[in-house]
Formats: C-alpha cells, sequence, structure tokens
C-alpha cells in the first residue's frame, strides 16, 4: 500500500491533525495578545449579571439548541458505529491475513522471486521450488551418520518434497513443528527459536499462512500422488540411460590413456571403469525392481519411504559412490516397519484381508493418524511427525500401501 494513498483511515486521521494544529494556534494566539495588549476585565463578582428573561430565554434556548445537537450526533452516531463495525472487523482480519500471507513471501523466496529481499528472505525456495512443487538439496553426509569414522563424507543430492501440498498430508501444529524444529539428520533445518533457528513464532505462522496461500487444489494434489509412481519408474529407467553413458566415458578414457602413463592414473581408470560397470548394474536392477513393483510398493516408494527408508532421499543408483539402498521400509525417521513389526503394532492374519481389525486399524493410521501424544495400534503413541494420507490418497491407494507393508 503507498503510503500517500487517501483512505477513510488516513483522511481521518490527517483531519484530526488540523484540528489539533487549529487549537494549538488557536491557544498560542490568546497567550500572545493577552500578553501584547493586557485589557483589564471587571471581576464577575462586580459585574452586572444578565437580566432574567435574557438567561432564562435567548441563552437558555441557545444553550438546549446545542444540547440537542450534540445528543442528534451522539443518537445517529452510536447506530452507525455499530452497524461498520462488523465489516470493519472483518476486512481488519482479512488485512490481517493478507499481510501475514505478504510477509510469508518474503521469507520463502529466493533470488528469482518478485518477494525476495536480500536482509529477510530465508530461501525456502532455493531447496523447495520457487512454486513449492519440490527439488532438491546439496548435502554432505558425514562419516558419523553413515556410522564409521573411516568413512568419507558423502556430497549428495537430497530430495526436498513438495510443499505446495504440504497441508493435505499434515496439518496447521504438525507443520508449526517441523519449520520450528527442521527435520535433523536432513537438509532441512531448524527455522524456529525453540528448534534453535533464527525465526520467532511471528514469522513461522507468517510462512504457514504463505503455504496456505499456495496449495493446490485437492484434484491436483491427488493427481500428482497418483502419477508419481510412474515418474519414479521413469526417473529409475533414466539413471540406466545416465550409467551406460558414464560407462561409456569411462571405457574410453581408459582406452585413450597413453601408454607411458603413470600406473596411478591406469589405476585411476581402471576404477572408474569398474566403478561406473558396478553402477550400470544397479542401475539395471533397481530399474527392474520398480518396473515390476507392485502399486503399493511404488505408492510407498513416493510417499512414504523418504522417511522409512534410510539413504532413500539421496540414493541415486548410477551414482558408485552413492552407498547401495537398505532394505524399504527398515527405518529412518520413522521406525523400521520390516520383519514382522507392523503386524505386532497392528496385528491380524491373514495379511492382505482388508476387514482384520489390525489392517482397519493401520488404515486409520495412515489416512488419519493420532494426534500427538494419542495412542495408535497395540502399543503406539503418536509424535506427531507422521503424515496422514487420507486427503492425499485414494482408499484404494492406502489399501495397497497397507497391503505391501504387511508382507515387509
Ligand atoms: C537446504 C534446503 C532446504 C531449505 C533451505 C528449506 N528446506 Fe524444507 N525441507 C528440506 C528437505 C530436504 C526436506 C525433507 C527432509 C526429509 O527428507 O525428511 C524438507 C522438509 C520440509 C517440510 C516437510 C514436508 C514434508 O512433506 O515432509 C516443510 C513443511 C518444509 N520443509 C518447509 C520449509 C520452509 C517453509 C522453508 C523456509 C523457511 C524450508 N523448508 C527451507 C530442505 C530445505
Ligand atoms: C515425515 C516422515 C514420515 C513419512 C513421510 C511417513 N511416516 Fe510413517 N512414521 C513416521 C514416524 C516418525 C513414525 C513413528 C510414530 C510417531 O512418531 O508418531 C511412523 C510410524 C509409522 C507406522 C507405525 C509403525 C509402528 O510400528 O508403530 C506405520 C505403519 C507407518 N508409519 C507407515 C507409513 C506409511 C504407509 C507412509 C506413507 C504413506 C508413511 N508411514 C510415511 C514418519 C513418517
Amino acid at each position: 500500500m503507498p503510503i500517500l494513498a487517501i483512505t477513510l483511515r488516513t483522511g481521518l486521521i490527517t483531519l484530526n491533525i488540523l484540528a489539533i494544529a487549529a487549537i494549538a494556534g488557536i491557544v498560542a494566539f490568546r497567550i500572545l495578545s493577552v500578553r501584547r495588549q493586557p485589557v483589564e476585565k471587571t471581576p464577575q463578582n462586580l459585574a452586572t449579571p444578565l437580566e432574567d428573561d435574557v438567561m432564562e430565554g435567548r441563552k437558555l434556548e441557545r444553550s438546549l439548541r446545542w444540547a440537542f445537537t450534540f445528543s442528534l450526533i451522539l443518537a445517529a452516531g452510536l447506530p452507525l458505529y455499530w452497524l461498520v463495525e462488523p465489516s470493519r472487523q472483518d476486512a481488519a482480519v482479512v488485512g490481517f491475513d493478507e499481510r501475514a500471507v505478504e510477509r510469508g513471501a518474503v521469507l520463502f523466496a529466493n533470488e528469482t522471486m518478485p518477494a525476495y529481499e536480500g536482509a529477510k528472505s530465508l530461501l525456502c525456495a532455493n531447496c523447495h521450488g520457487a512454486d513449492a512443487g519440490g527439488g532438491a538439496a546439496p548435502f554432505v553426509v558425514t562419516p558419523a551418520a553413515q556410522g564409521s569414522t573411516t568413512a568419507r563424507p558423502i556430497k549428495v543430492s537430497w530430495k526436498a518434497p513438495a510443499i505446495n501440498n504440504v497441508f493435505y498430508r499434515f496439518d496447521d501444529s504438525q507443520v508449526h513443528n517441523i519449520l520450528v524444529y527442521g527435520r535433523p539428520g536432513s537438509p532441512m533445518p531448524a527455522w524456529g527459536v525453540a528448534g534453535g533457528g533464527p525465526k520467532n513464532d511471528q514469522a513461522i505462522s507468517d510462512l504457514i499462512a504463505y503455504l496456505h496461500s499456495i496449495q493446490i487444489s485437492p484434484d491436483k494434489a491427488k493427481a500428482t500422488a497418483t502419477a508419481a509412481p510412474s515418474k519414479y519408474k521413469a526417473e529409475q529407467a533414466g539413471s540406466v540411460k545416465i550409467a551406460e553413458s558414464n560407462l561409456a566415458t569411462a571405457t574410453a578414457a581408459l582406452a585413450a590413456l597413453p601408454a607411458d602413463a603413470t600406473p596411478e592414473a591406469r589405476t585411476a581408470a581402471e576404477s572408474a571403469v569398474s566403478g561406473a560397470e558396478f553402477a550400470l548394474s544397479r542401475s539395471k536392477a533397481r530399474s527392474t525392481e520398480m518396473k515390476n513393483a507392485s502399486e503399493g510398493q511404488l505408492l510407498f516408494e513416493t510417499n512414504c519411504a523418504r522417511c522409512h527408508t534410510k539413504t532413500w532421499s539421496y540414493f541415486d543408483p548410477s551414482n558408485p559412490l552413492i552407498p547401495d539402498l537398505p532394505p524399504a521400509g527398515s527405518g529412518a525417521l520413522g521406525p523400521s516397519l520390516r520383519g514382522g513389526s507392523v503386524l505386532l503394532q497392528f496385528p491380524g492374519t491373514p495379511i492382505d484381508d482388508s476387514t482384520t481389525p489390525g489392517f482397519q486399524k493401520q488404515y486409520e493410521w495412515i489416512s488419519v493418524g493420532a494426534a500427538v501424544n494419542k495412542p495408535y495400534g497395540v502399543r503406539g503413541i503418536s509424535s506427531g511427525q507422521m503424515p496422514h494420507m487420507g486427503l492425499f490418497l485414494t482408499k484404494a491407494q492406502i489399501e495397497s500401501i497397507v497391503r505391501y507393508e504387511r508382507g515387509l
């Protein structure tokens, strides 16, 4: 809003300032004029009082007229105020939300976006995409995170999820916690003061307001979720192509080595070739596995694996420096779902019968979830970190995931 725009509000404020200035002017003038030409007034007790008919006639009537005028102003003003007040309050609430969204947009933006402000923007868009449709973050997996002091740090590209659909999977308080505390062990930093980050609650709720304002429609959200498995299959098939071209490059480099190359250079070229061979066979295996995977398994990969399969977010079969993917669902931010642990939490056989109580309970847990500190399953207690997928996936899709999980 331009500062000088004449709205009702600025108009009234200006009027007030003018009135105050006028009163101050009159007072100053009075004081100064008294000083300059002091005129002696007759003290009131010596002055002749007004005649009765003046006092009770003209003067009284004038006073009554003034009293009547002010009563009229009050009588008209109060109902008018009462009439306008609700819409003023509504407008204030809308304006409040709009300003929160504007501030959140500045916090979210990166250099490519119009809302970007160098000193304020937190660059969420760098990792999550300018449209919040998902992206990737460069990250270094430390030796400690790999569980070995002799391991080398690995440079990876960690998938950052789409968050233009985050409220179809998490509620406000869950998103609030994610923003305040981040996702330890991942590139998602803690932004709130309570989590050791730089931002107060006001900024966090501005970000939440902004995220609300950019959510895609429910149909679009479901469509992206439904399209994700084939996209993932294509991505894994694409890694075979990348691995093939890497192998061709490495083989050509080895062949092009001059006869007098140092033994170190030859060993390096040879190990590049064997690394590329390993990456190619791994890419082929992964691509085949995904090509033959059930719908439940694919939906697990695209919706659940990033929290339930360690390293999933940066696994790249075509890059030999990146370690193998551990067994699906063996645990990361969320617990391991393997070895029958799901059947302990949500008991019942046969595993694929959607009428057993355990299956139903597991379906509810994934579809609706449980509020923080509320129980789930036989002995579970929710930490509020699990998304609820009922608005994001269809009933049939969730059931196919449950079936897959119960067989892990
Ligand atoms: C350095 C990259 C990076 C930046 C900057 C970043 N994020 Fe994230 N964010 C991630 C990654 C990666 C994840 C997923 C972590 C995981 O795999 O568990 C994530 C997860 C999230 C999630 C949870 C989404 C879900 O579906 O699980 C939300 C919400 C989120 N980020 C919002 C934000 C907001 C808002 C900002 C800016 C204040 C921000 N992020 C800045 C990388 C980043
Ligand atoms: C943002 C991370 C995250 C994502 C994504 C996620 N989960 Fe979870 N999940 C968790 C956490 C954390 C728990 C542990 C319970 C808790 O802390 O509330 C959990 C628990 C579970 C459990 C109960 C395990 C037990 O033994 O108690 C099941 C089953 C489960 N998740 C299935 C899924 C499925 C299916 C999906 C995908 C549709 C999914 N999860 C996606 C984080 C996640």
